[in-house]
């Protein structure tokens, strides 16, 4: 059986990767399962400076899914390279690194280290709802977003993945544009705005008041956004959202995506990723399905 899929330029062994923000930096999960057998490890999105992030509370759960607003917490680019990036070189599997700037000068800053550092590939976060400036301007105004691709493009070698936000009227025109602007993969959805409020307190249950939301209840937006991306540009696609079984990422990979990612499953079962890369296997062998490719894109409308 032929699990391997090509992004590409990136070719994974498998098409099971970690969805970014929901698998720390590898380490945290490494207790539990063997990172070499995933197809790829997207990292937390990075910043040039250190984020502290929102304040308390970030998260709170919601119906089949979470609201979180964590605002992209991270240590920064210098600490990553030096303290996380060696350590994830151990092991056999791609290392993609989700970045996020204020400033079209900083994606680039960051995507030029990056690729001295020795990542595999960068994916531009311009879909995070959850801080006040950068991620979402550049998600959502659709000039900004294809001059932030293209100068990014000029600038790295690497496999640009730009990540989607669902936060928009029509997300084929941002897959379109980030395919015309020079991305050479697209990945979506990242999360969903939302709120969810305490009636007791008449608060909001977070203290940014709205986050994104994950989690299965978004699965079947995601879902319908991949086969409408899909049906819309010639860029390989990777699908996430509410990615909890092998059953799952196959409607994704129907849907249209060469690769899937698992996020929010992740916090209730730490093998999840592997869990869904034995199923999406017996899948394939139960229903004599040599090659991933055979399925990518084949729901019957
Ligand atoms: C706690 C948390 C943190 C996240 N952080 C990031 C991030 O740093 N960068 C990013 O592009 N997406 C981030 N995301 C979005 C996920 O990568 C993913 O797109 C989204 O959660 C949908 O997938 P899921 O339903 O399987 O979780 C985060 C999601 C969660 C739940």
């Amino acid at each position: 059986m032929n699990l391997t899929t090509n992004l590409g330029k990136l070719k994974l062994k498998n098409p099971v990767m970690t969805a970014s923000g929901t698998f720390g930096y590898g380490k945290e999960y490494s207790e539990f399962i063997d990172l070499n057998n995933l197809g790829a490890i997207v990292v937390k999105g990075i910043s040039l400076k250190p984020m502290k992030g929102n304040p308390d509370p970030r998260i709170c759960e919601t119906p089949c899914g979470m609201l979180n607003a964590i605002g992209l917490q991270n240590a920064g680019l210098k600490e990553f390279i030096k303290q996380q990036l060696p350590y994830l070189r151990n092991f056999n599997t791609k290392i993609i690194v989700n970045i996020l700037g204020t400033s079209i000068n900083e994606y680039i800053e960051l995507a030029e280290n990056l690729e001295a550092a020795g990542v595999d590939a960068i994916e531009l976060n311009v879909s995070c709802p959850n801080v006040k400036k950068g991620g979402i301007v550049f998600g959502t105004d659709i000039k900004i977003f294809e001059e932030l691709i293209r100068d990014v493009r000029r600038r790295t070698r690497l496999p640009l993945i730009t990540k989607l936000s669902p936060n928009t009227a029509d997300i084929k025109l941002f897959a379109k544009a980030a395919e015309d602007a020079g991305s050479d993969i697209i990945s979506l959805i990242n999360t969903i705005t939302g709120m969810s409020i305490n009636i007791k307190t008449r608060r909001s249950r977070l203290a940014n008041i709205t986050g994104g939301l994950s989690g299965p209840a978004i699965r079947p937006v995601a879902v319908r956004m991949v086969w409408e991306c899909f049906k819309t540009v010639k860029v390989p696609i990777i699908g996430m959202g509410g990615i909890i079984s092998a059953e799952d990422a196959i409607e994704f990979i129907l849907a249209g995506a060469s690769a899937v990612a698992v996020g929010t499953a992740n916090f209730v079962n730490p093998i999840a990723t592997l869990d869904i890369l034995e199923g999406i296997k017996s899948f394939m062998s139960g229903n004599n399905i040599k090659s991933l490719k055979e399925l990518t894109g084949t729901v019957k409308c």
